[in-house]
This record gives C-alpha cells, structure tokens and sequence, in this order.
C-alpha cells in the first residue's frame, strides 16, 4: 500500500496570504547543471489578513538553501527551519527585505516544472505551482509583486537571455558571462514568472497598437526552424487586433516574445511578455503541417495572448478560480477562430471536442465542477471541465446578454478588478449588473458537476393551432454531489414548416410573433428554470418540426423521440447550421448503435440517400462560394467517433462499435463509389502539386471534404481506390493531403493494397526522420493502427532510437495515441494493452507525473465495461496505487478511479 495520502486542498480553507511581497529582485547564475538563485524579497503584513503566529512561511521544493539574511542578517539555524515544501522564517517583523541564495539543478528536472533543460535552452514553466522549485516564495496567485530580473549566463552556450517585461540592458561581465536585466513593471503572480536562455533564432515583426505604439513581435525558436514561424506571427496580429476591435484591450508590455520549446507539459504558456509553447503551437509549413495544425497554432497563439487581458491584469485568487482564466480566454480564442474561418465549423469542432472529452469527464470518477471545491493535485485540474464547459458557461452568459450588454459586462469587468486577483462569482457579478438581470440560479453552474439532462416531449393541438414543448431536466448525481438543484440553462429553439422554413414564432400571451430575418432565420432563446417547463406556440396551421437547442446554446444533453424521418428533414433544411450538422450525426448515431445490437442489421436505403443527397449538394466548381460549404459538408459527412459512440452506451461494446463503424463506411463507400470519386476528382486540385498551395479556409474546407471522402473509398478497396490514394500520397505538397494518404493507404487490406502501406510509411520516415513534429504524426499514426499486431508495434516503437520517454510530444504521440486513440486494440480483451499501459505509467511517473497521470485517462472509465475488462483495468489500477511513493498526481486521479 502508499505510505502516507498527499493532503486534500479545498476551496472553503482559503485565507488570504499574511504576507504580502511588493517587489522581487532576482539573480539567476544560469547554468544546465546547477543555476544558483539569488532572490531579495520586499516583505510586509498584509492589512487584508488576520495575524497568525508570526512566522513567516515561504513555499519551497527542491531547493538548497546556501544563505538566508533579513535586512542584511544573517539568520542563524535557530530562527528558521526548511523541510520538504517550505521555510519557515520565526518572528519577522511587519516589513523586511528576505534575502536568499538557493542552488536548483534544471538538467536533473525531467518533470519539466520549475527550471529546466529542453534540448540546448533552459527555460521555465511555472503554472500552478512551479515558481517553488525555483526560489523560496510564497507561491500564490493573489500574491503580485513586482519583478526585477538579472540572468548571468556564458555567452557561448545562452546568447539569448529572456525573461518578463521589458529588456534593461546587458553587460559583458569580466569573467567572459554576460549578463542581462529585465523590468516588468506588472505586478504579477509568480505563476506567470519566465526565464528563457538559449542560442536562439529569432523572427521578428512588429505590431502598432490602437494608440499608435510600436511593438517588436519576437518569435524564438531553435535553430533551423526559423521558416516555420510565418502562420503563428501571422495569427498572433490577427489576435491582437481582435483584442483591440472586440473587447478594447490594447497590450501594455513595450515588447512581446514568444519562444517555442520541444519539451512541454501543456499547450503553452502565457507568462507575462514572454509566452513559451509547446513548439507544435508554433512551427509549421504546409509540407509539415496539416491544416488541423495550422488552425490549433491560430488558436493557441491567440489563446495565449488574450490571456494578457483575461488571466495576466486580471488573476484568479487562488486555483480553485481557475476557469475564470481559462473558460473566459476559451471563450475568446473559440470567437476569435470563427471570425478568422468559417464560424458553423469552429462551432462544430468545439462541440464535438466538448461532447468526446467533458461529457465522458462528467460523467466518470474525475468528474468536478468548473470551480471545484477539492483536490490533491491541481495539475490534474487543468481539465475539459475547467477549460472547455468553462467556455460554454461564458458562452451561456453572452447570449443571455447578447452582444452589446456583454461588451459592458467585460468593460465593467476589466475596470473594476484590474491588478487584482479575483474569483468567478466576481466575474458573474459585473455580468448581472452590465446585463440587468438575476444570475443567482445561473451560478449553479459553476458549482455543480455533471451533464444536465433535458428530456423534450411535445403536442400539438391541431383545433387550437397550438404546440407546446414540455422540457424535464434532472444531472445525474456526480462523485460527492448526490443531489442536483436545476440549472438556469438557454435553450435555443426554431420550428420548421413542412417546406423546411423557420416559422414566425409567438408564444402564448405574446401579441405579436417574432418574424424570421432576412437569411430565413427564427430563433427563440427559451429559458428555463425550473425542473419542467412548458412553452405553447401559438397560431401554428400545421404541427411543425421543432429545432432543439440551436448553436448547442447550452451543454447540455438532448433527448426528444425524434423519428429518422425528421432527422433527415432537418439535415436538409434546418436554418441553423449547427443542428443540421447534429441531425446528421444523430442519425448516424442511431443507426450504429443499433448495428452494434444487431450485428447482421443492413444499412437502410434512407441513410445510403441521405448521404448520396449530401454529396450531390457538394459544390460543382471547387472555387464557387455557396452555401453548399465544402467543410461544412466533410463534417455532416464524418461519422460519430468511436469514442463518442462509446459514451452513449451503459456498457460499451469495443469490438461492437468498430465492426460497426467499419461496416457502415465501408456500405458507403462501395454503394457511393461514383457519388463520392465525383466530389474527390471535382475537389482534386491539380495544382496542387506545382507548389501553389492555398492555406485559405475556404481550401483547406476542400481539402477536408476531399479527405472525407478518400477514407470512405479507402473503406471499401480496390486497385483503382489503391492508386488514387498512391497518387494522392506521391503527388501532393502538403501534410494535410500526404497524411489522409497515408492513413488510408495504411487501413487497406493487404490482399487488396499489398504492402503500399508498409513503403509509404518508410517512405514518409526517410523523408522526415529529422523533422520532430512530423516524426510524432509516424509514430501515431501507427500506434492508432486497427491492425491487430499493433500493440507489438507499439512495443517495438518504444526502443525505436528517436523515442524517448523524456519527451511529452514523443509520448503523447506513442502511447498516448495508443491508449486515447484507440479503442480496438488499448482494449483487446486480453487485457494487454492495459498492462502495457500500467507499465508505462509506472516507469513515467517518477520522471514526470504530470504526463504520468494524462495518460492514465483511459483506464478511469473501467465501470463501463464488460466485467471481464473491469476486472483487467480494476488490477491495473489497484497495481499502480500499491506502488510506494506515487506523485501526488497519478494518486490522486488512480484512487477517485477506484473510489
Ligand atoms: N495556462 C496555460 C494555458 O494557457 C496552461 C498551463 C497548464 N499548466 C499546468 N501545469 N497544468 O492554458
Ligand atoms: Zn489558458
């Protein structure tokens, strides 16, 4: 068994901070092996606290301590203690300097917070709690000091020397070092505190704010990747406009750099004029990159950014607050990539990325409310919870606002909690006052967990010209929240005629109905409260076909008895985009789940139509703008993943769900073959090839439905299909196309494709054996092999010489890839990809439990399996937990998993 239990931090023991720290002076000795740290702390009582017991407790993990002085004494043993996560300094008086001197040892770092190694730089990440191995502090987001750094580095080997704010000057110093000085005149958290060095390349540009000030946009990144920065300089304008136009916030740093690094825990960082990213948020072509990662770099870019306004001024008081940074900035980068593309896609993406990774968290062991009340680890609360149903709760409160009221909210917002570290209820306050309306149910959201349930029944009363809608919430209890009060949730609703036309919409009481608008839109934003609801429609001549929760206006799940007859009509016409995208994926959904239950079930004429009626919407001319949107279409045409079919059975059925999903594509692909070769030649850009490539979202949308329709072909093989996809793999100039090739190449059977597959994969690696973030897509793409030997593959991988543990790109992209990515073969019945991954865990874990604890996921949700593979996961899980000295992290995801 684990010796102790870490302790459980929760949200109600919050005090704030006895001491508070004005200024922080530091002085880095930068070196791989060890960097000394020289910080000199302006301390005082913090007015807005209780006295405690007089000591000073400062926040500190691995660190050695070599000197310790206040206001210039040196403290002998007798009037301070260290132990394993703090120093505690007895007796110091209401206002003091605290200086001290600690060694840390950033090459010895592979958990990768804190200060460390990443290949030839150093460089820091902070967020939540790594500011304590770096320096004593007290490591707390209400806690903002002002920050003045020196770094000290050898020339040779860290040219560039980085940190926040703005330069200072640099010296040659005697010794050979130089030295460089940073001034951030931003109180800020230590959370937001960097430091970069390195030989770095550097791409510069720049930007002039609103009020006419020039700012120098610096990108660093390794050497040799200098021609891989033009999309995220390019995004990260686009951003700073946008913040500009749409919430008035200018940047306020005299300069603003981003460095892109290959080892990294997360996405990327927002620290305060210094930003650091995982590089694949940063470096891409079009040879390297698909047009998924060009639009991920957009949006992170912008993400990061916006945090200067939404996390950087203003802070979250402490970690239970954190989506009031994160599902706010979610929020803005969601708005700022649908205005850069098409908005109905970005829309659909987020949904879908929503409905695959927070309803399955809401509805498992992990589950928690946007503002949690509890945790052991708060790295394990960087979740789709926090982030992503975080956005939907902002989302939910623009709408009921709408656009002008919500601009005062923020406005009200940024003016009254500037500098200041504040919570989401203070959030939701300046959106009750700007609004002028009664938010106290809607904060219910952010206290309770779950997925609320909507269960829609209707009548219509043909004599009376009447329809009334009668809707039932009830969330499931979640893990300590047994009861669930309702929710004040918007719900968006149309109804359709029988030609497919929004209908003017007057509810019973009204004197007059709302009309639709111009484009032929009727929308009513319904709100509900109470646990069942009714709404009648009045002076209706015929019963319509209702359009539920347009835009998905709440996260929420829906259940209405529609038939597929309805479906399909919406499909066709709803005037909301989102909804027909959700019929169509309803009737899908339907359809396999029940080809799950009856393995010998057919695929019905009605869907083979609907589909072929889709394609025949395609758009003739590639180039022509119609409302027929190409990539709109490639999602209506992609199937519910195996993982979101998995969430909606009580007891998912792995093998049921692939054969499935194989089946019906492969229906498809054979009983279409002319429909869907007609779009894929129409969408073939001969161009293509001479190098002409277009990163335009309209051409990234044919590419997408192009691609589509390739891995419908791909399903149902022949040797015409096989060079089609060899041609594609050969011919083109781009990942988007060259990766879609070769996945499809790589699922054919071999009796039918041969061993295509097997020498476009070794081709692809002579190719690209030296360009990392390609190399992670071949190491993916094979660990989401359906081929049955490719959990071996996997093994074989693991000792390939580019892999490496040490590397959380790397082994995201292996066993991450494998474990999330593939539920065929992480959940053979033989439990063996189970113990595989328990394996890796344990290896990775005193490495870096950050990654350790990711990419245990998977196996949290053993409870919806069959009891043969509950059974494997369960003794992989209870494995893990009785090995001594867990991180706190995979401790505490592995024992709510089995609690
Ligand atoms: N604040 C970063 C963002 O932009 C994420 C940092 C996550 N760090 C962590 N240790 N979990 O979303
Ligand atoms: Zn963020």
């Amino acid at each position: 068994m684990y010796r102790t239990t870490p302790p459980v931090i929760r949200r109600e023991d919050y005090r704030p901070a006895e001491f508070l720290i004005d200024q922080a002076d530091l002085r880095f000795e930068l070196d791989a092996g060890q960097t000394l740290v020289e910080a000199e702390l302006s301390l005082r009582r913090n007015p807005a606290a209780p006295r405690g017991d007089g000591d000073l407790h400062l926040d500190g993990e691995q660190l050695e301590l070599l000197d310790l002085t206040l206001d210039g004494r040196r403290l002998p043993p007798a009037e301070y203690r260290v132990d394993e996560h703090a120093l505690v300094v007895r007796r110091v008086p209401d206002r003091f300097r605290l200086r001290t001197r600690v060694q840390i040892h950033p090459s010895a770092n592979t958990a990768l917070e804190g200060l460390y190694v990443s290949g030839d730089m150093l460089c820091t990440q902070c967020e939540a709690e790594g500011f304590r191995r770096i320096t004593y502090f007290l490591d707390r987001p209400d806690v903002m000091s002002r920050y003045r750094v020196t770094l000290v580095a050898d020339p040779a080997r860290y040219p560039v020397l980085l940190s926040n704010g703005n330069p200072a000057g640099t010296e040659e110093l005697a010794d050979g070092r130089r030295l460089a000085r940073w001034d951030d005149p931003f109180p800020k958290p230590s959370y937001l505190f960097a430091v970069v060095a390195g030989d770095l390349a550097l791409v510069e540009d720049r930007f002039v704010t609103a009020s006419g000030r020039e700012i120098p946009l610096r990108i660093f990144v390794e050497p040799g990747n200098r021609d891989k920065c033009d999309h995220a300089m390019r995004s990260l304008k686009a951003a700073m406009r946008w913040d500009e136009t749409r919430y008035g916030r200018e940047y306020d740093l005299d300069l603003f750099m981003i460095v892109a690094v290959s080892h990294f825990n997360m996405g990327a960082m927002e620290n305060k004029g210094l930003n650091v990213f995982n590089d694949k948020f940063v470096l891409a072509r079009p040879d390297t990159a698909t047009d998924a990662d060009f639009a991920h770099i957009e949006g992170v870019v912008a993400h990061e950014y916006f945090h200067n306004w939404t996390g950087n001024r203003i802070t979250c008081r402490d970690w239970f607050q954190l989506s009031l940074k994160e599902g706010f900035t979610v929020y803005r980068d969601q708005e700022f990539s649908a205005d850069q593309g098409s908005r109905g896609v970005k829309r659909i993406e987020d949904v879908r990325l929503l409905r695959s990774r927070q309803f399955p968290e809401d509805a498992g062991p992990m589950a928690h409310p946007v503002r949690p009340d509890s945790y052991i680890e708060i790295n394990n609360f960087y979740t789709a919870t926090v982030y992503e149903k975080g956005a939907e709760l902002v989302r939910m409160q623009a709408g009921l606002l709408g656009p002008e009221r919500f601009r005062k909210g923020t406005d009200l917002y940024f003016e009254r909690f500037d500098g200041q570290a504040v919570t989401t209820d203070d959030f939701v306050a300046c959106m009750e006052q700007a609004g002028g309306l009664d938010l106290t149910q809607f904060r219910r959201w952010y206290a309770q967990a779950g997925t609320p349930v909507l269960e829609c029944a209707d009548h219509y009363d043909a004599d009376a010209g009447t329809y009334t809608l009668e809707i039932r919430q009830h969330t499931p209890a979640t893990p300590g929240q047994a009861d669930k009060q309702p929710l004040h949730i918007p719900f968006a609703v149309g109804l359709l005629d029988a030609q497919g036309r929004d209908l003017p919409l007057r509810l019973a009481g009204e004197s007059a109905a709302s009309e639709p608008t111009a484009a032929g839109v009727c929308t009513r934003m319904l709100e509900l409260r109470a646990p069942v609801e009714r709404f009648t429609f009045v002076g209706l001549a015929a019963r319509p076909v209702p359009s539920l929760l347009r835009g998905f206006s709440a996260p929420v799940r829906l259940r209405y008895p529609y038939s597929d007859a309805d479906l399909t009509f919406l499909m066709a016409h709803d005037s909301d985009g989102f909804n027909r995208w959700d019929a169509a994926q309803t009737l899908a959904q339907r359809l396999l789940l029940r080809m799950v239950e009856e393995e010998a079930l057919s695929v019905p004429d009605s869907f083979v139509e609907a589909f072929r009626q889709a394609l025949k919407e395609a758009p003739v001319d590639a180039s022509a703008d119609t409302q027929a949107d190409p990539a709109l279409l490639a999602e209506v045409l992609t199937l519910p993943s195996e993982g979101y079919l998995a969430d909606q059975m009580d007891c998912v059925d792995v093998d049921g769900i692939h054969r499935a999903r194989e089946t019906l594509a492969a229906t498809l692909g054979a009983l279409l073959r002319e429909d869907l070769l007609a779009v894929y030649e129409r969408h073939w850009q001969p161009g293509a090839e001479a190098g002409d490539y277009d990163l335009s979202p309209a051409a990234a949308g044919r590419r997408a439905l192009r691609n589509c329709v390739l891995g419908y072909l791909g399903q149902a093989p022949d040797a015409g299909i096989v060079a089609l996809a060899q041609r594609q793999f050969d011919t083109a100039n781009n990942m988007t196309d060259v990766i879609a090739a070769l996945r499809v190449l790589l699922e054919m059977p071999v009796d039918v494709a041969g061993d295509a597959g097997e020498r476009a994969l070794a081709a692809f690696y002579r190719r690209w054996s030296q360009e990392q973030l390609v190399l992670d897509k071949w190491f993916a793409l094979q660990a989401q092999s359906s081929r049955p030997d490719t959990l071996a593959r996997v093994k074989g991988l693991m000792k390939h010489p580019q892999f490496s543990l040490a590397n959380p790109n790397r082994v995201r992209a292996l066993i991450g890839a494998f474990a999330s990515g593939n539920p065929l073969r992480f959940h053979a019945e033989d439990g063996a990809g189970y113990g595989f991954l328990a394996d890796r865990i344990l290896e990775l874990d005193p490495l870096n439990p950050q990654i350790a604890a990711r990419l245990l996921h998977p196996m949290t949700r053993w409870r919806r399996y069959d009891p043969g593979r509950q059974a494997l996961m369960q003794r992989q899980l209870e494995r893990i937990l009785e090995v001594d000295g867990l991180s706190s992290d995979v401790y505490e995801v592995v024992s709510r998993s089995l609690g």
